[in-house]
C-alpha cells in the first residue's frame, strides 16, 4: 500500500497520483485491481448512490457504513473517508470524536475536510497531531453548496483566487497531507500545485495538478444523472446494465431462462417426494 510520503515523492518524481471514489465492496475490489493509487469514500455517496440530491443528507453512520465495505474490498491501497456534513462543525470536541469514530471503524488511512476556515484549520492540526492524516478539500466545496449558491466555478476573480491559494497554504502549515481542488480554472490549479510542497489532487481543476480525481459513477456512466463538464467517462455502465437486465426479463418471458444448465436435479428419482 502506499503512503503520504509515497505520494510526496510522486509530486516531487511529476509521477500523477490516480484517485477514484468507491462506496461498497464490488466498486473497492475493481478499484484496487486497477491499481488506484488512492480511493476515495466521498460523500458524493449520497448523490450516486443513495439517491439525494447533494451531498448534505449523508450521516456519520453512512460513512461508516460504506467506509468499511470499501476497506474490505481494498486491503491494500490508502483510503480516504469523507467526514459528512456538519461532523465537524459543532466543536473541536465532537469534531475530534467524530473523525476517530470515521478513522477507527473504518480503517482508513486518513479522513478529508472540506474548506480552511479557523476551526477547520485548528481540527486539520489536532488531528494531524493525534496521528489522522487529513486531507483538505478547497475550490466547490458540495457540502456548502447552499451557501454557495449551486454547483459553479469557484475563485475565478482576484479576490476569490487569492484567497483560495491563501487557504491552501494555511491547510498545508496546519498539516494536511494533501488538499482536493474542485471546480477551479486551470490557472489557479496550477499555481496552487506550485505552491504547496503537498500533492494537490484535481476534479475540474485543470491537468497541472499533482493528481486526478473520479466519481466512480461519473467515470463508469453508472447511473442516468446529469455529468459536470470536467468529468471523462470511460465506458457506459447505465445502459449495458438496462440492456442486460432487459434481456434477461425477455428471457424470463419466453421461457429461455432458466435453462437446463442452471438447474439442480435429483441424482435418484425414487427420492422424490410424491
Ligand atoms: O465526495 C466526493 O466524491 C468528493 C470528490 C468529488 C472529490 O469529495
Amino acid at each position: 500500500m502506499k503512503t503520504i510520503v509515497d505520494f510526496q515523492q510522486m509530486k516531487s518524481d511529476g509521477e500523477k497520483i490516480a484517485m477514484i471514489t468507491a462506496y461498497d465492496f464490488p466498486s473497492a475490489q475493481q478499484a484496487e485491481q486497477a491499481e488506484a493509487d488512492v480511493i476515495l469514500v466521498g460523500d458524493s455517496l449520497g448523490m450516486v448512490v443513495l439517491g439525494y440530491d447533494s451531498t448534505t443528507n449523508v450521516t456519520l453512520a453512512d460513512m461508516v457504513h460504506h467506509g468499511k465495505a470499501v476497506r474490505r474490498g481494498a486491503k491494500d491501497t490508502f483510503v480516504v473517508v469523507d467526514m459528512p456534513f456538519m461532523s465537524y462543525h459543532a466543536s473541536l470536541e465532537k469534531a475530534i470524536e467524530n473523525a476517530t469514530v470515521l478513522f477507527q471503524d473504518t480503517n482508513a488511512q486518513a479522513i478529508k475536510i472540506e474548506g480552511a476556515s479557523e476551526e477547520t484549520l485548528t481540527l486539520t492540526k489536532r488531528l494531524t497531531e493525534g496521528g489522522i492524516p487529513v486531507v483538505g478539500h478547497l475550490g466547490l466545496t458540495p457540502q456548502t453548496v447552499n451557501v454557495l449558491g449551486g454547483y459553479r466555478v469557484q475563485a475565478k476573480d482576484k479576490a476569490t483566487s487569492q484567497k483560495l491559494l491563501d487557504d491552501a497554504k494555511q491547510l498545508e502549515v496546519a498539516g494536511a497531507c494533501m488538499i482536493v481542488l474542485e471546480c477551479i480554472p486551470k490557472e489557479l490549479g496550477e499555481i496552487v500545485t506550485q505552491s504547496l510542497s503537498i500533492p494537490t489532487i484535481g476534479i475540474g481543476a485543470g491537468a497541472n495538478c499533482d493528481g486526478q480525481v473520479l466519481v466512480y459513477h461519473d467515470l463508469l456512466k453508472y447511473g442516468a444523472h446529469q455529468l459536470p463538464k470536467f468529468v471523462k467517462t470511460y465506458t457506459n455502465f447505465h445502459e449495458y446494465g438496462v440492456e442486460a437486465i432487459k434481456n434477461y426479463v425477455s428471457d424470463v418471458k419466453k421461457h429461455h431462462f432458466p435453462l437446463e444448465e442452471h438447474s439442480y436435479k435429483f441424482a435418484n428419482k425414487e427420492l422424490l417426494p410424491k
